[in-house]
């Protein structure tokens, strides 16, 4: 069974030219993308998405941070979606991340790590429907080649 799962790329992966490998990333681990746009969030609406850090001594920087320039916002769908995003994203801590991860690779800090995904069918659901409208979410086969049309 599918499940979907969502995900951030981080302002300052964008602004690095990082959004095409993070999402090679994806890909290549059969995750499909059914939900992709660039944003520029406002305080008020990154602070809505982080509400369960709201009064955590990070949590004005978050917003600072999440707010300064576009992110890409992505839904992403696969048989075991969401452990398999959190897998590829790594540790929070960039400095804890396993090899092979995204945080692994492109760090740099704890709060200003590049990508966000989900951590549980719920938050999936919230974060999803917060940041996309019905009418933003595909659902399409996957095919082995593109002349496979
Ligand atoms: P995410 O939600 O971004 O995938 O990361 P996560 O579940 O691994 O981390 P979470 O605890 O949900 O925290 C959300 C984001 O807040 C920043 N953070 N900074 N300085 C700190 O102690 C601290 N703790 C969390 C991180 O950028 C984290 O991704
Ligand atoms: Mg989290």
């Amino acid at each position: 069974m599918s499940q979907r799962t969502f995900a951030i790329v981080k302002p300052n992966a964008v602004r690095s030219a990082l959004v095409g490998e993070i999402l090679r990333r994806y890909e290549t681990a059969r995750l499909k993308i059914v939900g992709a746009k660039l944003v520029h969030a406002s305080r008020e609406k990154v602070a809505g998405f982080y509400a369960e850090h709201e009064g955590r001594p990070f949590f004005p920087g978050l917003v600072d941070f999440m707010s300064s320039g576009p992110i890409l916002v992505l839904a992403l769908e696969g048989d075991n979606a969401i452990a398999d995003v959190r897998a590829l994203n790594g540790a929070t801590d960039p400095a804890k991340a396993a090899p092979g991860t995204i945080r692994h690779a492109f760090g740099p800090t704890m709060g200003s790590n590049v990508v966000h995904s989900s951590d549980s069918p719920e938050s999936a659901a919230r974060e999803i429907s917060y940041w996309f409208s019905a009418d933003e979410l595909f659902s399409y086969a996957q095919k082995s080649s593109v002349a496979d049309v």
